[in-house]
């Protein structure tokens, strides 16, 4: 339809556009809500004369239609233009061998713990956390163990100089079991409960099955009616699910002060590339029945609840899973073996 002048020059300037950018300036010239031209000319309407407002109202409506479906047509056509200049000019070789990016993750330690932390949350356990800067109290005092008890050795435990308590010493945690007392003396906290923690532990000891710091993931079930059995199908539920569903393992009584009766359980080697190991025990956990003292010393009645707690040794489990021969392999860092996992 041809329009009357102001507005044919409009087509022309729609039909000489280049880009979009160039069209959006002039859609906003046009409809532009505060300046544009005919949103303008639509509200001066109101001030003419009755027989001119119906001659301009039908022009300003006729050109409405007739820019708008302009518009829409060119944007069209230069989107359709943009994909052929793309296609001629942004050529992408996707068989050309670029070198890869090379992408780190986490260290297998830390991985493997979300696995059991998964793995004892399907059995209702609870994340616990606890300092890896302890006292005697947490580390042996409240978990039953004489005054005078070889553990408590500055041979096997990392003491730190200048403590401020003499009574109370501080030192680098060497079990997590001193969670299971902060989680106990937690305020408010009753049982019955199901907890489970992680973190590293630091004793003076260093050899292929034993490392200066390692993981430890502890555990702990009290109720009214928690029994030993229930303590050895948890830990074979968690063996066979964290290491191998077919681990050949053994039952050992063991001895720890906050335990009674106390047991220590072996995996057994499959076998590395040496042969050397195959066959033999490793122990990777070691559990019990929470001594009566323990309880006590949290404020727990030993005559109404009763329960396990359990360390596993998170390295040891691995090195049955994956047969790695020696623990100092987690932490030297060497990428030919963190690649792997
Ligand atoms: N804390 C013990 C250790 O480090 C393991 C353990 C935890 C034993 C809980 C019994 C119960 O060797």
């Amino acid at each position: 339809m041809p329009l009357s002048s102001p507005w044919d020059g409009f087509l022309a300037k729609i039909a000489a556009c280049a880009s979009v950018a160039d069209l959006d300036a002039i859609e906003h010239e046009l409809f532009g809500r505060k300046a544009g031209a005919l949103t303008t000319a639509l509200k001066q309407l109101g001030g003419l004369a009755e027989a001119e407002r119906k001659t301009r109202g039908q022009e300003c409506n006729a050109a409405r239609v007739v820019l708008t479906e302009a518009v829409a047509l060119k944007r069209e056509a230069l989107k359709c233009k943009g994909m052929d200049s793309l296609a001629k000019d942004d050529t992408l070789d996707v068989t050309l061998d670029l070198p890869e990016k090379e992408r780190g993750h986490a260290h297998l330690i830390h991985e493997y713990i979300r696995k059991a932390e998964e793995v004892f949350g399907r059995m209702g356990f609870d994340v616990a956390e606890g300092p890896e800067l302890e006292t005697e109290k947490f580390q042996f005092d409240l978990l039953n163990f004489p005054k005078h008890h070889a553990a408590r050795d500055s041979q096997d435990i990392f003491y730190i100089h200048g403590t401020k308590d003499p009574e109370d010493r501080e030192l680098l945690r060497g079990h997590t079991s001193t969670v299971q007392i902060r989680y106990m003396r937690q305020a408010g906290r009753k049982p019955p409960f199901r907890m489970i923690c992680s973190g590293k532990v630091f004793r003076k000891d260093a050899d292929a099955t034993h490392s200066p710091m390692f993981h430890q993931i502890e555990g702990l079930m009290i109720s009214k009616d928690v029994t030993l059995a229930n303590m050895k199908a948890v830990m074979e539920t968690a063996v066979k699910n964290l290491v191998d569903p077919n681990v050949d393992f053994r039952w050992r009584t063991g001895y720890f002060p906050f335990v009674e009766p106390g047991l220590e359980m072996d995996l057994r080697w499959r076998g590395d590339e040496s042969k050397s190991r195959e066959g033999r025990w490793l122990e990777v956990v070691g559990c019990g029945m929470v001594h009566p003292n323990v309880l006590k010393n949290v404020g727990i009645d030993p005559k109404k609840f009763q329960g396990f707690a359990f360390g596993f040794g998170v390295e040891r489990m691995l090195m049955i899973r994956h047969q790695i021969p020696d623990i100092r392999l987690f932490f030297n860092g060497d990428l030919r073996f963190l690649k792997q996992f």
